[in-house]
C-alpha cells in the first residue's frame, strides 16, 4: 500500500500503450490509491472508457463539454484534489500541445489548469521521439518542473527498435512512489555494496555465503528514491536492479574491493551491506579437481582485504554505513566493529530474523548509542536508514 490516500488523476491518450494504462489503474488501486481517470478522443478509439471505470470505479471523462459536471468547470474541478497528474501514455501530439500551453480538450486544459505537479510517460515510435521537436518539447517540459517518465528502449508495435516504449505499469508505480517520497539525499552520490561474494576454489566449486541482496537493493531503491546518484556493486544475487540505480556486478570479494576502490572518494556516502567472504582460496585450480575417492584436498585460505574499512580510512572518506549480521551478542559484536572500522553508524541485525527474508529488525548504532527499529518490510527499514544517513551528513 506505497500510494494509501493519493489522489490520482490519469490522463490518458491516444496510442496503442494505451491498453498498458489498464493494468497500470489496476496497480495504482492496488497500492491504495484513488484514480480519476480522464481520456483524449484519440485515447477512446484504443481503449474504451468503460474499462476504466471498471478498474478505478469512477466515471471516465473525455468531453469537456461532459454535462454530469454540475458547474461545468471539468477542467478545474478534476484536478483540484489530485496530489499529481499524470500522463500514460503521453502522445507526440499531446506533449507538443503541454510544450505550447495549448488547451483544445479537456484533458490539455485540466493540465493546463492544474495545480499539482505533472509526470508524463511518453510512448511513441523511435522516429517521432528523436525528432528534433519532440526532443524540444521535452526539453520544455522538463524546464517547466515537469517529471518525464522514460521512455523505454525495445521492440515497438510498429516493428521497429528503440526508444520510445512506455514504460511498464510496475516502473510507472515505482516512480510514483519514488516521487512522494522525500528528497533527503537531493544531489548526493551513494555508493553501495550488497549480496554475497564468491571465491573460487576451481571452475565448479567455491567458497561463499548466505546473502539474498535483498536489505542491500532495498537500501539502493532507497537512497535512489531519497534524490541520491546510486551506484550498487553487487556479488551474484537474483534481484531486479531498481530503476535509476547504476548496478556494477562483481563476482569475488577483489573485483568487488577493485570496483569500490575506483570509486569511493567520489561519493558522499559509502554503506556496505554485502556479506563479503572474509577468506579466499590462496589460487583457484584451473580444472576442476577431481575426487580420489579417499582423502580430501587441503585448501590454502588468505584473508581477503577489508573494503569497508579501507574506504574508511581514505583522507577524505564518505560517510561510511556498515552492517552487521550476527548470530548472538549483536549489541556488542555491532559496537565493537564499528569502533574497529572506524565508522560512524553500523546497522545491527540478528541473522534469523533476516536471511532472505522480506522483513527484518534492525538496530542503528552511533557514537550516541542504539536506535531500535521495529519489525517492518526491508524497503520501509531502508528508508529509515536513509534518513538516518541524511541527518548525519547534514551535520558532518
Ligand atoms: O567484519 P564483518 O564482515 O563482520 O563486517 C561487516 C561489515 O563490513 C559489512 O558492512 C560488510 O559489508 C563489510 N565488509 C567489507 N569487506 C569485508 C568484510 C566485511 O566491506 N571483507
Amino acid at each position: 500500500m506505497e500510494l494509501m490516500g493519493k489522489r490520482i488523476v490519469l490522463g490518458i491518450t491516444g496510442g496503442i500503450a494505451a491498453y498498458k494504462a489498464a493494468e497500470l489503474v489496476r496497480l495504482l488501486i492496488k497500492q491504495g490509491a484513488t484514480v480519476q481517470v480522464t481520456m483524449t478522443e484519440a485515447a477512446t478509439r484504443f481503449i474504451a472508457p468503460v474499462t476504466f471505470q471498471a478498474l478505478s470505479g469512477k466515471p471516465v471523462f473525455c468531453d469537456q463539454w461532459d454535462p454530469r459536471v454540475a458547474n461545468n468547470m471539468a477542467h478545474i474541478d478534476l484536478s483540484r484534489d489530485a496530489d499529481v497528474l499524470l500522463i500514460a501514455p503521453a502522445s507526440a501530439d499531446f506533449l507538443a500541445k503541454l510544450a505550447h500551453g495549448l488547451a483544445d480538450d479537456l484533458l490539455s486544459t485540466l493540465t493546463l489548469a492544474r495545480n499539482c505537479p505533472l509526470l508524463v510517460a511518453p510512448a511513441m515510435n523511435l522516429q517521432m521521439w528523436e525528432n528534433p521537436a519532440t526532443q524540444r518539447n521535452i526539453d520544455t517540459l522538463r524546464g517547466d518542473g515537469v517529471a518525464i517518465l522514460g521512455p523505454a528502449c525495445g521492440d515497438q508495435a510498429c516493428g521497429e527498435q528503440g526508444p520510445g516504449r512506455m514504460l511498464e505499469a510496475e516502473e510507472i508505480v515505482a516512480e510514483l512512489v519514488a516521487f512522494f517520497q522525500p528528497k533527503l539525499l537531493n544531489g548526493k552520490k551513494v555508493l553501495l555494496t550488497a549480496g554475497p561474494t564468491f571465491e573460487a576454489i576451481d571452475p565448479v566449486r567455491g567458497i561463499t555465503n548466505l546473502s539474498s541482496g535483498k536489505m542491500g537493493f532495498a537500501v539502493a531503491r532507497a537512497a535512489r528514491e531519497a534524490g541520491a546518484q546510486v551506484t550498487l556493486v553487487c556479488g551474484p544475487v537474483s534481484q531486479n536492479t531498481p530503476r535509476g540505480v547504476t548496478r556494477i556486478d562483481v563476482t569475488s570479494a577483489l573485483e568487488m574491493h577493485a570496483a569500490v576502490m575506483q570509486r569511493a572518494a567520489l561519493h558522499d556516502v559509502f554503506i556496505g551491506v554485502a556479506a563479503v567472504a572474509d577468506y579466499r582460496p590462496r589460487s583457484a585450480a584451473e580444472h576442476k579437481i577431481k575426487k580420489d575417492g579417499n582423502s580430501a584436498p587441503s585448501i590454502e585460505l588468505v584473508l581477503n582485504p577489508d573494503i569497508l574499512s579501507e574506504v574508511a580510512a581514505l583522507p577524505v572518506p564518505p560517510l561510511c554505513v556498515g552492517f552487521a549480521a550476527e548470530s548472538h551478542n549483536l549489541a556488542e559484536y555491532a559496537e565493537k566493529k564499528r569502533v574497529t572500522k572506524k565508522i560512524p553508524l553500523i546497522v545491527g541485525n540478528l541473522i534469523q530474523d533476516s536471511f532472505g527474508a522480506d522483513g527484518n529488525t534492525l538496530i542503528l548504532f552511533d557514537e550516541n548509542g542504539q536506535l531500535p527499529l521495529p519489525p517492518a518490510p526491508k524497503l520501509e527499514l531502508a528508508r529509515q536508514l536513509v534518513a538516518r544517513i541524511a541527518t548525519l551528513l547534514e551535520n558532518r
